[in-house]
């Protein structure tokens, strides 16, 4: 398994402290301050009305209990292709996305933050490689509640990457015609997990939906997850992962130690800068010789 580091802010890949300053979030956070509006629907819907019944504690589970468990470690032994680091706990890689858990953790703490898109720069440099094995790693945090959203309707990888049967639609799940608890799985009591089958050419206006923006407020609502991870197409192939920047906090680029280059890095900042922050620059089947850990 190849191994993956995070590469600093100021690495010598051109992004600068100061280029991180310039960048400023545009999206005000509906989970920082839940709308009054959204209150109601976190009571049951059967919740009894009469004041002597009133007393009574809830009867329906919160929406995070009614995601619906499906079996997730054998499975994965037998269907997956996709190298886990979870099998693998002792391994550099497994070691290195725990670091990578721990300081995004850090830094989104530290601003209040939740939702991190992970994109790259192109298709096969390990963003959804990534995007899994960092969930794992912060669903391993006891008490703690992550999501994991497949939002890459070009190639949609994170069924297939956790040996999970992906039957849900996500584009009816982001145009609102779907429950939150309808769409998610979760394969661990801490991990829910949205999948996506559909391959659609109109992603980009997906994602750039009003309808797409209220599902992930009511997602992040509701759901009273800590970390929320968005799978997204490459940043220099499509326009989705671009449409769906303001509804993140920050970005993590996953590069390719092997086939990434610099002028590759540099055209993701440049689309990036002014829309959203660069949390981070993962680099991907990095050489031994470059792991923090060896
Ligand atoms: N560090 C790694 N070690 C081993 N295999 C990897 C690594 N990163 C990616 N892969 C494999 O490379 C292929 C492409 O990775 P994937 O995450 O699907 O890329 P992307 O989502 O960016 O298109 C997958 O088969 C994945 O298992
Ligand atoms: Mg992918």
């Amino acid at each position: 398994m190849g191994g993956t580091r995070i590469l600093e802010k100021d690495d010598e890949d051109g992004m600068s402290e100061q280029g991180f300053k310039r960048f400023r979030r545009r999206r005000a956070p509906a989970e920082a301050a839940p709308a009054a509006s959204d209150a109601p629907r976190q009571r049951p819907l059967d919740a009894p009305a009469s004041s002597a019944s009133a007393q009574l504690p809830a009867t329906l589970p919160e929406p995070w209990e009614r995601i619906r468990q499906v079996p997730f470690q054998d499975a994965a032994e037998q269907r997956v292709r996709l190298p886990l680091v979870s099998r693998f706990r002792s391994t550099p890689a497994a070691k290195s996305f725990d670091l990578l858990r721990t300081r995004l953790s850090h830094t989104l703490r530290a601003r209040g933050w939740k939702r991190v898109a992970v994109t790259s720069p192109a298709s096969g440099c390990g963003s959804t490689f990534s995007a899994v094995n960092l969930a794992l790693s912060l669903a391993r945090v006891p008490g703690s509640r992550t999501v994991l959203m497949d939002l890459n309707f070009r190639q949609p990888g994170i069924a297939r990457a956790m040996g999970i049967q992906a039957t849900a639609d996500m584009g009816a799940y982001l145009s609102g015609a779907v429950q939150m608890e309808d769409q998610l799985l979760r394969p661990l009591p801490s991990l829910a997990v949205g999948l996506n089958s559909a391959k659609d050419q109109d992603a980009a206006e997906i994602l750039h939906s009003r309808s797409c923006g209220a599902a992930v407020d009511d997602l992040m609502l509701r759901s009273g997850t800590d970390t929320a991870l968005f799978d997204l197409p490459p940043v220099l192939e499509h326009d989705d992962a671009a449409a769906f920047l303001p509804q993140v906090d920050g970005v993590l680029l996953i590069s390719d130690g092997a086939s990434t280059t610099a002028a590759q890095l540099a055209a993701c900042e440049k689309m990036l800068a002014g829309h959203t922050e660069l949390l981070g620059v993962v680099l991907n089947r990095a050489r031994k010789s470059e792991s923090p850990l060896n």
